[in-house]
């Protein structure tokens, strides 16, 4: 679906990352696994066209045809909007303190799609129904929720949207076990479905041995393995990807 390649990219003179290729798998969770600091959410950035003209990026990443490099602002923004929803960290940095969560989730799914709050209305009740959320939500402000609530709340707007791609950069790091473990499900949940394709940046490894049916492994900028996770647990490769998978237990 998704074609990474040879994206590499410069800040002055560091690299960040060199050469990184790797395939997304229409209809799979592949996810994005390295230590902090060896370019995942930087390679994500590359990926949407988010990253300011000062940093020097090259290489292609090929969807649906086309370089997303290469295409202008507007296809850009509306690639954005249509195919592809991004949850970051910490969902409370990606709502609004003062503003209701109703209008905000109309604005990160129906309104982003052209669906009028009627629609979204009539539409989100089954979604939040059953994701174990009260549609009295909609009502309150960002901080009367919890960090797990409002993650939740996100996914509520990608299983709306139905992107073609949902791409969620370490999306449990800000939560408990428990909070963590039900978030992975839902994502599981939204690929077995609706068959959305999702890439899952993490740094827990039990967390890609749950849901990943493939992973690519990053280090210092560089892609050191790929492939599926069976393949890659049990007969890893290189040195980083043994250390990593010894340092679990
Ligand atoms: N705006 C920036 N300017 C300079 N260096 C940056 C910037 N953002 C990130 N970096 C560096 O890029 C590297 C990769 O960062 P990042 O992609 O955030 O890693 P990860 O998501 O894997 O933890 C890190 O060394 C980080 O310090
Ligand atoms: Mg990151």
């Amino acid at each position: 679906m998704i074609d990474v390649r040879d994206l590499s990219i410069r800040i002055n003179d560091k690299q960040i990352t060199d050469h990184v290729d790797f395939n997304i798998p229409r209809g799979k969770i592949i996810t994005l696994v390295g230590e902090s600091g060896s370019g995942k959410s930087m390679t994500i950035s590359a990926m949407l066209g988010m990253l300011t003209t000062d940093i020097n990026v090259s290489g292609k990443v090929i969807y649906e045809g086309r370089n997303l490099l290469d295409v202008s602002d507007k296809d850009m923004k509306s690639v954005r909007k249509k195919d592809i929803f991004t949850i970051f960290q910490d969902a409370s940095n990606s709502f609004n303190p003062s503003v209701k969560l109703g209008r905000q989730m109309y604005a990160y799914s129906g309104g982003r799609i052209g669906d009028t709050t009627d629609v979204f209305n009539v539409k989100m009740l089954p979604v939040l129904d059953k994701l174990g959320l009260s549609w009295d939500i909609t009502e309150q402000y960002p901080f009367q929720l919890s960090g797990g609530m409002l993650q939740r709340c996100m996914i509520a707007c990608a299983f709306y949207v139905e992107p073609e791609l949902l791409i969620a950069d370490e999306p449990t790091s800000a939560l408990d076990m428990v909070l963590q473990k039900q978030f992975i499900q839902l994502l599981i949940q939204l690929n077995e479905e609706r068959g959305t394709t999702i890439l899952l940046v993490t740094h827990d490894l039990d967390i890609v041995a749950e849901a990943a049916h493939e992973m690519v492994v990053m280090q210092q900028g560089r892609v050191v393995e790929t492939g599926t996770v069976e393949t890659v647990f049990s007969q890893p490769r290189h040195a980083y990807t043994k250390r990593l998978l010894e340092s679990r237990f």
